[in-house]
C-alpha cells in the first residue's frame, strides 16, 4: 500500500486501466483485464475507488442470473479491496442501435429502451453505493446536420434527465447526477460539447439542484478550450459534481493520456484551483496507458495519474507560500478582483471616474514575473 490516495479520493474506470488498446485502426494490444484484479492492484496502488459502465461489469446479453453472480463477485472484491465505487454510468454508444444516439435517436423505439437500460444500470449504480451518475453523451449528435433540429433532440436530451431523475428519486436512491461534455467524437458533432453548454442545460431541468457537471481535461481541451477555466466556471456555479483528468493536446482526436502527459502549466492550474477551492468529490482519472504499453505498463500508467496529481497539489501549495509569489499576486494586484467593483457609488461618480482610463493605461500588471515564477516552481527549481 502507498498513502497516494489518504488524502485525496482518486479512481479508475474499470474502462480506463481494462483499456485493451483498441484504435480506429487496429485492434487490441493487450488482454482484456478481469474487474476484480483491477480492483486489487487499484487498491495496492493507493486509489480510493473505481468507476463503471453498466457493461464494464455485466456484459450486454448476460442473463438476470449471470447479472448477479457477476455483481456479487465485484461486490466481494470491493470488500477485500477496501475499495469504493465513485461514480457509474450507462453506456449508450457500442450497441449498434444507438448509431443515430441514444436520448436524441430519431427514432423513438430506441430513445424507450436507452432510457430503460439507463434505468437499470442506475439500479446497479445504487447498488453498488455511486455517489455520482454520470451522463456522457456518446452518440448524442449529428454527421448530417440536416437530420436533427437541434431544438428537438435538446428536448428530448431533456426529457430523459428528467425522466431518469425522478426515477432515482422515486427509488430513493441518494445519487447525484453529473453531465458530461464533449466536442466531437464519436459523432462529427455531439450534442452539449463544451461545460458552458452543459452548465446551461442543467439549468433547463425539472431537478436542477439534482444535476451538475462533469468535466474531462480532453474534452474541452479539444475544442481548444482551457479547462482550468471551465472547471472554474463548474465550481462558481456550484456544479462540479465530478471531475474527469486526463490529458489532451489541442487539435487532435479524443487522446485521453495519463493525467499530466501533456500541458503541465494547465494541469498545475487546475490542481492549483480544486485544492483551494476544497474540491473534495472524487478525482477519477479518465485515462488509458498508451496503446504500446504492456499489460505491467497499465498500472505504472495508473501509478503515474497518482503520483502526477499529487506531486501538482504539493507545487501549488509550494508556490502559494513563497514570499515572492505573494509579492508577485499583489502586484498584479489579484486580490483586488475580490473586492465588489462598485460598491454602492452611483452613476455620476462612476461616470466621472472613466476620465481616468488615459492614466490608468499606463500601469502594467506584472505578469511577466509571476508567470515565470509559475513555471520555475512548476520545474522545480525555486
Ligand atoms: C467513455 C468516455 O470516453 C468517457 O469520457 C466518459 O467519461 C465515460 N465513457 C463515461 O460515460
Ligand atoms: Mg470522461
Ligand atoms: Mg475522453
Amino acid at each position: 500500500m502507498t498513502d497516494m490516495g489518504s488524502r485525496h479520493r482518486f479512481t479508475f474506470g474499470l474502462w480506463t486501466v481494462g483499456n485493451p488498446g483498441r484504435d480506429p485502426f487496429g485492434g487490441p494490444t493487450r488482454a482484456p483485464v478481469d474487474p476484480v484484479e483491477s480492483v486489487a492492484k487499484l487498491a495496492q496502488l493507493g486509489a480510493w475507488g473505481v468507476n463503471l459502465h453498466d457493461e464494464d461489469l455485466v456484459p450486454w446479453g448476460s442473463s438476470p442470473s449471470e447479472r448477479d453472480r457477476i455483481v456479487a463477485r465485484f461486490k466481494v472484491a470491493l470488500g477485500e479491496s477496501g475499495l469504493d465505487v465513485g461514480m457509474a454510468t450507462t453506456n449508450l454508444f457500442a450497441h449498434p442501435a444507438f448509431k443515430d444516439g441514444a436520448f436524441t435517436s430519431n427514432d423513438r423505439r430506441v430513445r424507450r429502451a436507452a432510457i430503460g437500460k439507463a434505468m437499470r444500470s442506475i439500479d446497479l449504480g445504487a447498488e453498488l453505493g455511486a455517489e455520482v451518475y454520470v451522463f456522457w453523451g456518446g452518440r448524442e449528435g449529428t454527421e448530417s446536420g440536416v437530420a436533427k433540429d437541434p431544438r428537438d433532440a435538446l428536448e428530448r436530451y431533456r426529457e430523459a434527465i428528467d425522466v431518469l431523475a425522478d426515477y432515482a428519486v422515486e427509488q430513493g436512491y441518494a445519487m447525484r447526477f453529473a453531465i458530461e461534455p464533449k466536442p466531437n467524437e464519436p459523432r462529427g458533432d455531439n450534442f452539449l460539447p463544451t461545460v458552458g453548454h452543459a452548465l446551461h442545460f442543467v439549468s433547463t431541468l425539472q431537478r436542477p439542484e439534482m444535476v451538475g457537471v462533469n468535466p474531462e481535461v480532453a474534452h474541452d481541451t479539444m475544442a481548444g478550450l482551457s479547462i482550468h477555466h471551465a472547471v472554474g466556471q463548474a465550481l462558481w456555479a456550484g456544479k462540479l459534481f465530478h471531475i474527469d483528468l486526463n490529458s489532451q493536446r489541442i487539435g487532435r482526436y479524443d487522446q485521453d493520456y495519463r493525467f499530466g502527459a501533456e500541458d503541465l502549466k494547465e494541469c498545475f492550474l487546475l490542481v492549483r484551483l480544486l485544492e483551494r477551492a476544497g474540491y473534495a468529490g472524487p478525482l477519477a482519472f479518465d485515462a488509458h496507458a498508451y496503446r504500446n504499453e504492456s499489460a505491467e505498463g497499465v498500472w505504472e500508467f495508473a501509478r503515474g495519474c497518482m503520483a502526477t496529481y499529487t506531486a501538482l497539489a504539493e507545487r501549488a501549495r509550494h508556490f502559494d507560500a513563497l514570499p515572492e509569489v505573494q509579492e508577485a499576486l499583489a502586484a498584479a494586484s489579484t486580490g483586488e478582483l475580490t473586492v465588489t467593483t462598485v460598491g454602492g457609488d452611483g452613476a455620476p461618480v462612476l461616470k466621472a471616474e472613466a476620465d481616468s482610463l488615459d492614466a490608468l493605461a499606463e500601469r502594467g500588471y506584472f505578469n511577466e514575473r509571476l508567470d515565470q515564477l509559475l513555471v520555475e516552481a512548476l520545474m522545480g527549481v525555486r
